[in-house]
């Protein structure tokens, strides 16, 4: 039955929609290591290869972000669910007790992700209550593994087969 897009239904609606889960991660002007929680990775061209995170207005971190010429996105692995939690819900020092390192650029990324890209930011497109961040990947690093998953609002793992 269709309803009005209300903004319940419209996020009970993109819960269906299951997703990998990311870390996004950011350098701030003063060194410190920013990042957060992000579903909204997405790859958006191979030839130059462009990637897209979305950051809502009202996230902190959204501001290092904007200041800075680089980002990194770190797919996360079946076993790091605690990561996501991390930061996706500690009000600060989210890099505390972590394992990172950081890439040429100077761009914090996780140890032991399935994927950890630097991305070069390319443009920031101002949609409705979020920023899209348009970057170009200039490293990957990938490993094997089972991806942590996400869907009607609960973290799932990949069945067997
Ligand atoms: C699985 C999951 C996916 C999320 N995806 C996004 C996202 O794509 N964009 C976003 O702005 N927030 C997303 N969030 C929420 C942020 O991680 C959360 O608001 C974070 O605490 C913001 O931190 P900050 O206010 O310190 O920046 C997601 C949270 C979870 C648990």
């Amino acid at each position: 039955m269709s309803r009005a897009a209300s903004p319940e239904a419209f996020r009970e609606a993109c819960a269906k929609f299951a997703t990998g889960v990311a870390v996004a991660t950011v350098r701030a002007s003063d060194s410190t290591p920013h990042g957060l929680t992000v579903s909204s990775f997405t790859a958006v061209s191979i030839a130059p290869p462009l990637i897209l995170v979305c950051i809502d207005y009202a996230c902190d971190t959204l501001r290092h972000f904007r200041a800075s010429t680089h980002l990194g996105v770190n797919v996360l692995a079946q076993s790091q669910r605690e990561l996501s939690v991390i930061f996706a819900e500690k009000p600060e020092r989210r890099f505390d007790g972590v394992e990172w390192y950081s890439s040429a650029s100077g761009v914090p990324l996780l140890r032991n992700c399935l994927t950890n890209l630097e991305c070069r930011i390319s443009s920031i497109v101002e949609a409705g209550d979020h920023a899209i961040f348009l970057a170009e990947v200039v490293e990957v690093e990938s490993r094997d593994g089972k991806p942590l998953l996400y869907f009607n609002r609960n973290y799932r793992s990949l069945g067997g087969g």
